[in-house]
């Protein structure tokens, strides 16, 4: 299987999962306990239907949107996701350079493999950085003056992860950062030789976004369960939230919000956007899936705040009913970390290509011009 033979999102998680040693694999493609909730994350899109209009004259469409301020080109982020060089050696800078050509938001997590620093200087769209909150004071608001100083449009701070989701997969594996060859992996390691060798002669794996002293205090080789469960402030509420805010000053996102009673409070607190988010099923198994949740959400404090679908998308038509449900856009990890994993910035651009191609082809189909038009009129609950 080579990259022209990828036609759909789940055809780069085949490719990656025949490049990639399977704790690597296992790291992205898991989810915590059953894994119900990251299948239900796609599932839920199922539940509804598209309901077409023809004849519409769908010759020029705009498939553009703002999102917190920017123009996106579609209606559709890069969700932020860690540890990126561990799939492919170019990690983060392949897919934000495989964004900004296509004009889409990037995210970048806490626990990137690249620096603010580079990334801002990398690229000109849009960006946000994801910001976990560590017991060390210090760190977190050494990283949110960073975000400042390299002028980030957005800081989105994850709440879902006040303790690690248990990964079975990846407890199975002994997954580390930074990877580390275990016996029970190593054939697996071996029979991979690109990606072990890339690995292997690529510069030393980091986590630059977080300083020295927090590598030093977790060892060198970590389980990113015990790195959240030893480093994240399990005290984290509301009134920090709100501090973050504050002393962010810009353009806010709570991430992993699942609630309408906590959509409200995230009003309250003055952000300008939710992400209705279960961090892909990798947290709380048994959660409901974003779209399920989305319509409620949406009642509650719709046109008061920016409501991002996270979770699931795998489709164009999954981009559609989340607008069509009243998202302002929907957004992902998966469906550009494979192709990370399966080709580097080639596979993201190919991935990103499809997915425009099938929100293209969807709203041609269902007749119309613009995604203002993706109204909930359009869709049926079965
Ligand atoms: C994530 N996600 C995530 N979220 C976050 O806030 N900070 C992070 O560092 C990460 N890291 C991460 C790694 C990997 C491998 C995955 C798959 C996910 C969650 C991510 O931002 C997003 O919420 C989910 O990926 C959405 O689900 P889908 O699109 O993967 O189904």
């Amino acid at each position: 299987m080579r990259l022209t033979d990828c036609h759909n999102i789940d055809d780069f998680r085949q490719l990656a999962r025949k490049r990639l040693p399977w704790p690597v694999f296992d790291y992205i493609d898991g989810a915590a306990d059953d894994e119900i909730t990251k299948a239900r994350n796609t599932s839920a899109f199922d539940h509804v239907d598209l309901v077409p209009d023809v004849l519409a004259g769908v010759g020029e469409i705009d498939t553009s949107c703002t999102i917190m301020g920017r123009q996106s080109a579609l209606p559709l982020m890069l969700s932020p996701t860690a540890l990126q060089r561990a799939f492919h050696r170019d990690g983060e800078r392949a897919v934000a350079l495989a964004a900004e050509k296509f004009g889409l938001w990037f995210g970048i997590s806490s626990l990137a493999t690249h620096s603010i620093e580079e990334i801002a200087s990398l690229t000109s769209g849009p960006k946000l950085f994801q910001l976990y909150v560590h017991k060390d004071k210090g760190l977190n608001a050494s990283m949110i003056e960073r975000c400042q100083e390299a002028k980030f449009d957005a800081l989105a701070l994850t709440v879902d992860t006040i303790v690690s989701g248990k990964r079975e997969r990846c407890l199975r594996s002994g997954f580390t950062t930074p990877p580390r060859f275990s016996a029970s992996s190593l054939w697996s390691y071996a029979t991979r030789p690109y990606w072990t060798l890339n690995y292997l002669f690529s510069p030393k794996f980091r986590l630059p976004n977080l300083d020295d002293h927090v590598r030093e205090g977790t060892g060198k080789a970590v389980s990113i369960q015990d790195y959240f469960n030893t480093m994240l402030d399990t005290n984290m509420d509301w009134d920090t939230a709100a501090r973050i805010r504050q002393d962010w000053g810009g353009t806010f996102c709570l991430k992993g919000i699942m609630s309408a009673a906590d959509a409200r409070r995230a009003v309250d607190i003055g952000a300008d956007a939710i992400m209705i988010s279960n961090h892909g099923g990798r947290q709380l198994d048994g959660s409901r899936a974003p779209f399920d949740q989305l319509g409620e959400i949406v009642d509650a404090v719709g046109g008061e705040i920016e409501i991002i679908c996270d979770g699931g998308i795998r489709r164009g038509t999954h981009v559609l009913k989340s607008l069509c449900t009243g998202a302002t856009a929907a957004s992902g990890g998966r469906l550009y970390l494979y192709a990370l994993a399966a080709a580097g910035q080639a596979g993201v651009e190919r991935a990103l290509g499809i997915l425009k191609d099938e929100i293209e082809r969807g709203m041609r189909l269902m007749g119309v011009t613009s995604v203002k038009q993706l109204t909930p009129d359009r869709l049926r609950w079965r």
